[in-house]
């Protein structure tokens, strides 16, 4: 398996959209196998495709990694088909914004579909963190990362620190 590099912000490759595949290939399997390795390595919750520079409609995720479990998922062309009113905020982090944390307000209950790793048509009830990972995610193929959720003031502080860290590392 191999250990993709993430695209981190500001980068105008997060902003495009991702694009629905049309069956779930062994090809798509080891790709998905790939990004699951590159979301553990960095020790994050998910991962989508576009963070690691692909443009299809891809998603690993595993929540109860961060209670030093294993219980990976696999999301292709997810689709939120429900959400519910009532919402929920979680203190958001993400691959691509390393070390960037803002509080994010989303419905709290979702229904997706989505075909599975063996592609297989799935529909889940998401609640709580689940629900809050898998909209994160689904933003990302839509070109939409978290702090695109907070206000204009959080997310350019945000952005500013993260261009100067890359000045930095640039620099070394
Ligand atoms: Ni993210």
């Amino acid at each position: 398996m191999t250990i993709l590099p993430i695209i981190t912000a500001p980068d105008p490759r997060l902003k495009l959209i991702a694009k629905p595949v049309a069956a779930v290939t062994d090809e798509i399997r080891r790709f998905l196998d790939d990004m699951l390795e590159t979301m553990y390595a960095s020790e994050g919750i998910g991962l989508a495709a576009v963070q690691v520079g692909d443009l299809r409609r891809l998603v690993v995720m595993d929540i109860a990694q961060r209670d030093g479990g294993r219980e990976p998922r696999y999301f292709v062309n997810p689709e939120v088909v429900w959400q519910s009113e009532e919402e929920n905020v979680y203190l958001e982090g993400c691959l691509s914004l390393p070390g960037q944390f803002a509080d994010v307000v989303r419905p709290k209950t979702v229904k997706v579909k989505y075909l599975d790793y063996d592609g297989k048509p799935q529909q889940i009830d998401a609640d709580e963190l689940l629900a809050t990972c898998i909209q994160h995610e689904i933003d990302h193929l839509n070109g939409v990362v978290f702090v695109d959720h907070i206000s204009q003031v959080k997310r350019d502080i945000i952005l500013r620190k993260l261009k100067k860290e890359k000045r930095l590392a640039a620099a070394d």
